[in-house]
């Protein structure tokens, strides 16, 4: 099963991802918890991609497809695998299509999340990450069992540095950006499934699910 998880920021994609690869049994490749890492393990990645995330900006294409064409790469990604935050241009969409054709392979189903502007903006601000093992929880929306502290692992929540109001518009502005032509691109392929990402995070599973159930 060989998967795209589109949306803006916001939408949901971290948290469907979650489900997704816990069912299916697949990779879950986030190329924003990729640079993550690299930053908290402070490599040459990370330096080169901390300057743009902490703007909202997106880092350059040739860096993102590097770090994706390495990861899909591996052994593990024979059974498939959940691609989450990439492709984010039409660039980096026109990389990964010839990289999976010199690879003999084929996306099943690019799902986007959908989900209004304004509605993002709320996500955004009141979402909290567990520093140890990535979950993303919401102050109102998904709240942890114990205010403040993850469900998994005891870790005290934090804000990511990016989901800062300021931040968060530009995000919002530079993603919507790129974001069309990107569907045109996977509709024209005939690829594109579109989910209301509005709503219940289990209704919006569902959904995801129903199509995935479709893949033999
Ligand atoms: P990345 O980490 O990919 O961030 P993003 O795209 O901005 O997406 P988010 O992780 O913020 O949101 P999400 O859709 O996963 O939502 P979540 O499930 O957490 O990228 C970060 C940065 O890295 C980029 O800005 C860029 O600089 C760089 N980068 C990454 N990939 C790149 C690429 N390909 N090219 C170039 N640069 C790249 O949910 C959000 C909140 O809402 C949570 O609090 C959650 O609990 C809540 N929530 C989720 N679903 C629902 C629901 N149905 N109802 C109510 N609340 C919900
Ligand atoms: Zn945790």
């Amino acid at each position: 099963m060989n998967l795209i998880l589109m949306g803006l920021p916001g939408a949901g994609k971290g948290t469907q991802a979650e489900k997704i690869v816990e069912k299916y049994d697949i990779p879950h490749i986030s190329t924003g918890d990729m640079f993550r890492l690299a930053i908290k393990e402070g490599t040459e990645l990370g330096q080169k991609a901390k300057s743009y995330m902490d703007e909202g900006a997106l880092v350059p294409d040739e860096v993102t497809i590097g770090i994706v064409k390495e990861r899909l790469s591996k052994d593990d990604c024979q059974k498939g695998f959940l691609l989450d935050g990439f492709p984010r241009t039409l660039a980096q969409a026109e990389a990964l299509d010839e990289l999976l054709s010199s690879m003999d392979r084929s996306i099943d189903y690019v799902l986007h999340v959908d989900v209004e502007k304004d509605e993002l903006i709320e996500r955004l601000t009141g979402r909290r990450i567990c520093p140890e093992c990535g979950t993303a929880y919401h102050v109102i929306f998904n709240p942890p069992k114990v205010e403040g502290v993850c469900d998994k692992d005891d870790a005290k929540l934090i804000q990511r540095e990016d989901d800062q109001p300021s931040t968060v518009r530009n995000r919002l502005e530079v993603n919507l950006e790129q974001t069309q032509p990107m569907l045109d691109f996977y509709s024209n392929k005939g690829d594109l499934v579109t989910i209301n990402g509005s709503q219940e995070i289990d209704e919006v599973f569902s959904d995801i699910d129903e199509k995935l159930k479709t893949i033999s």
